[in-house]
């Protein structure tokens, strides 16, 4: 299936690494040109050098951290001064602690909130005006299946995630008439090297080796094996594509059918 992304513009934040890099990758392979960012400017000078190496798209590296409101517009800024527009934004940068309610600390629960949940609305408060003059955008949110199924281990995230699912709801419907599309997508696990220390956590916490946390996790998953983060860049892509131009206002499972209460034992 031809995707219709040729020469298309797409803003990733979180790109350096993991889900972002695949989706970069993913959007650049479709013939998108990328912006790419995150907070250190090493890795993702390398992971833009190195996409636009492999598929001859024009990608750039825009350091910024996605907690702060300046760096958001200034990278959105930044990317329509070098391309001249943007078509697609994903906002992906994001991380949330594992944990338990009274282990969690108040840090924790600002920093989850912040970056999560506020990083995302920053990033699309940076570009919807943008899209909204032209009359066209798409904005792909990567957040995760634990707002979608809640786990008392996995709280800050699912209430970030759940905090997520609503912004993008009402902007769904707001923007629509602007020929804005607004949609999110929804990992459980991806091996990552995120999944590899939220492993580690739920390990500490219940008491058990990780060997056995990633049995449970496992054995939670019907299909048997770990997400990759390439397996969620595709449904980026899709989502991101006119191919779904119908598909507004939805929160896309990625998670192969995840039962997530075989972990919370
Ligand atoms: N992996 C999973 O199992 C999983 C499951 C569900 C949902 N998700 C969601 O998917 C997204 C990506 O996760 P991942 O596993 O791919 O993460 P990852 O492998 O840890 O990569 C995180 C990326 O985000 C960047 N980043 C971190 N903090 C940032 C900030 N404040 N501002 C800008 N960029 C920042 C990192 O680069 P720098 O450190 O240089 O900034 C890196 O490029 C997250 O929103 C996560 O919650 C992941």
């Amino acid at each position: 299936m031809d995707l219709g992304l040729t020469d298309k513009v797409a803003l990733v934040t979180g790109a350096s690494m993991g889900i972002g890099l695949a989706v970069s990758t993913r959007l650049a392979e479709e013939g998108c040109h990328v912006a790419m960012v995150a907070r250190r400017p090493g890795p993702l000078e390398e992971a833009a050098a190195d996409i636009a190496a492999a598929t001859g798209r024009d990608t750039i590296a825009l350091p910024g951290d996605m907690t702060s409101w300046e760096d958001a517009e200034r990278v959105a800024a930044e990317a329509i001064e070098h391309f001249g527009h943007i078509d697609i934004a994903v906002p992906n940068a994001g991380s949330s602690p594992g944990g338990l309610l009274e282990d969690l600390t108040p840090e924790q629960w600002d920093g989850s909130l912040d970056l999560k949940f506020m990083g995302h609305v920053r990033t699309v408060r940076a570009v919807i005006g943008h899209m909204r003059e032209r009359g066209t955008g798409n904005i792909t949110m990567v957040v995760g299946n634990d707002g979608l199924k809640p786990s008392h281990w996995e709280l800050a995230a699912g209430v970030a995630n759940a905090a997520d699912h609503n912004f993008a709801s009402s902007i769904a419907i707001q923007y629509a008439p602007h020929g804005i599309r607004v949609n999110t997508v929804n990992p459980g696990p991806v091996a990552t090297t995120r999944w590899d220390t939220l492993e580690k956590a739920f390990a500490r916490d219940k008491g058990i080796t990780q060997e056995r946390a990633h049995e449970l996790t496992l054995s939670s998953l019907p299909l048997g094996y770990i997400c990759t983060p390439e397996q969620v860049a595709d449904v980026v892509a899709f989502l991101a594509s006119d191919r779904a131009g119908y598909i507004n206002g939805a929160h896309v499972p990625v998670d192969g059918g995840q039962r997530k209460a075989l972990m919370d034992r």
